[in-house]
């Protein structure tokens, strides 16, 4: 079967999803291709902090009634070290702005039943997924569904699928510049069945480790110790987790994380990458397709939207004015904000983790930058800009939305 749509947007994730509400508010016309199921596609843990422009972009696309009715605003951060925690308040550094916690898992549901009420198509389970004709104005994307061939043909391909997706290795070799770092350490993340005991998150550097207290509701705790990039989760019994958080985790005042039932558990290994350009030919690559970053700075599923954000108004640009000037600057305005989301995340890695290769010295340091980091204005001022998210490169009214 061939269809025809003006953008074929691989992958149902925050970025395609949030592409497709987008576009959808500006009248242009897309499909949705995911190899994943519906329930598969919701259920993954993942992130679950969202930068002030993320919960204002998904206000403008009016996706957030979910978000308003469930979110958690968080007006600052805990850093913890040497067995104390030191408190670094948004709204106060930032001229009102704070995060709010709300996981990936409601905003993907969200979004999929927003995309449903707009009867624009969306397949889930689509098997062998391959893009073609990147460099022509007609690129296509083939996948079969429910036992038949379909072809989508298009004029812009959106490569939202992730990290490992096929739209990124389908770029010819060479035209991409891929900047890598893979770090020592892995984090092990669970969710566990006890009331968060604080409100706020709590970033610790121990001498055992990294340690971040999260949370995904007034009832689930979300919790991350670091571990070996290669740690097998089997090597933890819930009692071994529960030890090594509360050793990590305790403060002198007696602060300590709700102990409850671990109902998920995972490992997931860290790196900071980069393809350069986000583009080939009509292939746009978007979130994780085109950029991961560690975990620490939070960063990942709003760097996903800001580059929606871009991606959005550069089709509208095509569509409303017959111009590519927009579609030829995506990349580079998308790199700026990616490279100083990458930079705060690798400083927020580094200054908080123990690498098996460091010194003395390095540690010394790296207490120094939080005894700094927490004793400074200027530099607590820093951490909260970034935290909170740097500004989008685009207005919210050039890509068609209210601010
Ligand atoms: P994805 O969410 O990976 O979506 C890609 C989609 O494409 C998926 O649904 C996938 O199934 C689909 N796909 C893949 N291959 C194909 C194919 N061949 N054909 C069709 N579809 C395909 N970010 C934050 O901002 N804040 C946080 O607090 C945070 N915490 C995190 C904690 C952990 C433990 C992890 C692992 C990540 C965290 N992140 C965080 C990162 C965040 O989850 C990602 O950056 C985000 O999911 C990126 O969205 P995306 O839509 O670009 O990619
Ligand atoms: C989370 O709640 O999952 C979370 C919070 C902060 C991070 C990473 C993950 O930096």
């Amino acid at each position: 079967m061939t269809h025809r749509t003006q953008v074929a947007i691989v992958g149902a994730g925050p970025a395609g999803l949030l592409l497709g509400q987008l576009l959808h508010l500006n009248g242009i016309d897309s499909v949705i291709v995911e190899n994943r199921s519906r329930e598969y596609v919701i259920d993954r843990v993942r992130a679950g902090v969202l930068e002030q422009g993320t919960v204002d972009l998904m206000k403008a696309m009016g996706v957030s009634a979910g978000l308003e009715r469930a979110g958690l605003r968080h007006e600052g951060v805990y850093i913890s070290f040497l067995g104390q925690r030191h408190h670094i308040n948004f709204p106060e550094l930032t001229g009102g702005k704070a995060i709010t916690v709300y996981g990936q898992n409601e905003v993907v549901r969200d979004l999929i039943d927003a995309r449903l009420e707009t009867s624009r198509p969306l397949y889930f389970e689509a098997e062998d997924v391959s893009v073609g004709d990147l460099d022509s104005t007609t690129p296509t994307v083939h996948f079969r569904y429910d036992g038949a061939e379909q072809e989508v043909r298009c004029d812009f391909i959106a490569g939202c699928d992730g990290f490992h997706g096929i739209c990124r290795p389908s770029i010819p070799a060479g035209v991409l510049a891929i900047y890598e770092r893979i770090y020592p350490f892995g984090w092990l993340g669970i969710l566990a069945e006890a009331a968060p005991s604080s409100e706020e998150l709590v970033y610790t550097l121990h001498e055992r480790g990294f340690a971040l207290f999260s949370m995904r509701s007034p009832k689930v705790t979300r919790l991350y110790l670091q571990v070996p990039p290669d740690e097998s989760i089997d090597n933890w019994s819930d009692d071994a987790i529960w030890d090594e958080m509360l050793r990590r985790m305790t403060t002198r005042d007696g602060w300590k994380p709700n102990i409850g039932r671990i109902t998920q558990k995972s490992v997931t290994p860290m790196r900071s990458f980069v393809a350069a350009p986000m583009r080939y030919g009509r292939l746009f690559l978007a979130g994780d397709a085109a950029h991961i970053v560690p975990p620490t700075g939070a960063k990942g599923l709003n760097l996903a939207a800001s580059d929606v954000l871009v991606l959005g108004r550069a089709l509208k640009g095509f569509y409303g004015r017959g111009s590519m000037e927009w579609l030829d600057e995506y990349s580079d305005l998308c790199l700026r904000r990616v490279w100083k989301a990458q930079r705060f995340s690798w400083w927020m890695t580094s200054t908080l983790h123990r690498s098996p290769d460091e010194t003395a010295f390095d540690h010394q340091r790296q207490i120094a930058d939080l005894d700094y980091l927490t004793s400074s204005r200027a530099a607590m001022t820093s951490l909260a800009e970034q935290y909170v998210g740097l500004p989008a490169e685009v207005s919210f009214e050039s890509a068609g939305l209210k601010a």
